[in-house]
């Protein structure tokens, strides 16, 4: 398994993979833009040259703000989403970002046991958030890391 940094010509796996996952799905644009900023980190995880999960942040102010955290279905619970966001939390720390925060819809249980499992506490809820289906987020925070 290889966790390395989300390049453009990884865009088409990487849409391929967000289309299949998530109802309002980011586009090929939106991961374009997302990576060609600087102060943003985007990480993919690859397993015999195919892309089975990716993740990224939005680096604000000394804040990571974590978006799009997937793992193809027939990867999943094998610890691959827990090493993506590992690295990924290192990745922030070593360009000066010293908390983390995401959004997580509420019925999402496997998503938010893994984000405590890496630290992240519930910091409250945002009222029907999400659309397709509505649904409420909760918000959480990782913060200070050492
Ligand atoms: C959420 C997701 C990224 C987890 O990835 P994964 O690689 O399967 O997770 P891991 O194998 O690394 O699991 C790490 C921890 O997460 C939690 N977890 C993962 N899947 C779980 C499940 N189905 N039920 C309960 N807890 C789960 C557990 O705490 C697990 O630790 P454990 O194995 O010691 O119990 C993956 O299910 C996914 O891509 N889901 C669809 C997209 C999504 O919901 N993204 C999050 C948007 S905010």
């Amino acid at each position: 398994m290889l966790i390395r940094e989300m390049s453009e010509s990884d865009i088409s796996q990487v849409s391929s993979i967000e289309q299949k996952i998530f109802s309002e799905p980011w586009t090929k644009d939106d991961f374009t833009n997302a990576i060609r900023c600087k102060s943003n980190g985007y990480l993919v995880v690859e397993i015999n040259n195919e892309i089975v999960a990716y993740c990224g942040y939005w680096g604000i102010a000394g804040e990571g703000d974590i978006y799009n955290v997937a793992v193809k279905q027939e990867y999943r619970g094998q610890q691959i989403g827990y090493h993506m966001l590992t690295e990924l939390i290192q990745h922030g720390i070593s360009k000066g970002i010293a908390s983390y925060t995401l959004e997580v819809r509420a019925s999402n249980t496997a998503a938010i046991r893994l984000y405590e499992r890496l630290g992240f506490q519930n910091a409250g809820i945002r009222k029907d958030f999400y659309t397709k289906p509505r649904e409420d987020a909760v918000i959480m925070w990782l913060e200070p890391i050492q």
